[in-house]
């Protein structure tokens, strides 16, 4: 039985990292594990033009405790981008994509857009770039359901912009269900992230009877253990298109208060790729974690892979139950089962 497992440094494709004294206390626990993080743009300011970028990057990394540590930025896409500016950044790289946020479909998406058409210019740039579109996948319609939100938005955006833009590279982010796997699977130029928490939960964590847990209560919702299996066949065996992407999402406890502000989101930084080889480990899999973690990303960013390396060692990693400094009190993601492996 191995002890400990020596993997190039991982990257993770899908973070927030917010602002303020928030961004400072979360910052580091992305950094401790991996080289380069994708911090996502729905702040509640978004970030929406190259000198946003440049310093929300700068922010970011001034606050990581690591000189190696890179944020890569995307741009979140609106109605109303100042094109010029945004394919100027897509060139110098300041932008690493675009995001796409249906509007009200998550956190901080009310800036997002409301007819994808309108906006199909953009993506015509981003193929004619090389670039990646970063898609939240979930169309939020009052005549479909919470659990349906992912195969709606496939079914009736999805395959369309995948048939007009072909050689435009997309992400699903997230991909919460058996659906969204199997429309990657059977897509080219689509990849897709897959959070620790997708596959370590289901509904039934989530709402019991008219109570919601507010702790796995996140965008899109966990579904049903076919689902769960599914996403974990696809972390842990198909293997080239599916990568890390946390999508670790801190809000302040106080914005988890149930039927008042219930924010969608799951913090888990704390213990990411721990949480990433306990899963790989129960599917007897742990060779395949580096793929998943380190390099189907930056191959289909088109990025180098890190040279620098992380071990893990077989051991169990306690967590605390919050994160807290100063004002900042959040709660970090905990589950049921030991967590086996450890960063030290
Ligand atoms: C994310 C957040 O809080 O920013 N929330 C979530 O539940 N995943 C937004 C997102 O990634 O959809
Ligand atoms: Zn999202
Ligand atoms: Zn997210």
């Amino acid at each position: 039985m191995k002890t400990s497992i020596n993997i190039i440094q991982p990257d993770d494709w899908h973070v927030h990292f917010r602002e303020g004294e928030m961004l400072k206390v979360v910052t580091k626990y992305s950094a401790r594990v991996n080289r380069r993080c994708i911090a996502m743009p729905n702040t509640t300011t978004p970030i929406t033009s190259s000198i946003q970028a440049i310093n929300y990057k700068k922010l970011i990394e001034s606050n990581s405790n690591s000189i190696n540590f890179e944020a890569l930025i995307p741009c979140y896409l609106t109605n109303s981008l100042n094109i010029d500016d945004f394919t100027y950044a897509l060139q110098k790289k300041i932008f690493v994509g675009g995001k796409l946020y249906p509007s009200n479909a998550t956190t901080n998406s009310q800036h997002g857009v409301t007819d994808i058409k309108k906006i199909y210019n953009i993506f015509e740039i981003m193929e004619k770039e090389n670039s990646v579109l970063l898609i939240h996948g979930e169309l939020n319609r009052d005549d479909i359901d919470i659990f349906d939100r992912e195969k709606y938005f496939i079914d009736e955006e999805l395959y369309q912009i995948r048939n007009t833009f072909k050689n435009l590279k997309i992400v699903l982010e997230h991909v919460s269900s058996d659906y969204g796997v199997d429309f990657v699977n059977s897509n080219q130029n689509i990849a897709g992230t897959i959070t620790p928490h997708h596959m370590l939960l289901t509904k039934d964590d989530v709402f019991k009877n008219e109570d919601i847990n507010p702790h796995h209560y996140c965008m899109p919702v966990v579904k049903n253990e076919k689902d769960l299996i599914a996403l974990r066949k696809a972390a842990c065996f198909d293997n080239n298109k599916f990568f890390l992407g946390t999508d670790s999402a801190p809000h302040h406890t106080n914005d988890k208060v149930q039927n008042q502000s219930l924010k969608p989101g799951i913090f888990s930084s704390p213990c990411s790729i721990e949480l990433y080889a306990t899963i790989f480990e129960e599917e007897n899999a742990l060779g395949n974690l580096e793929q998943f973690s380190s390099i189907n990303g930056p191959l289909f960013y088109g990025l180098e892979i890190n040279k620098e390396t992380l071990t893990l060692d077989k051991r169990s990693k306690e967590i605390n139950e919050f994160t807290e400094e100063g004002n900042i009190r959040i709660k970090n993601f905990s589950i049921d089962k030991k967590i086996n492996w450890k960063v030290l």
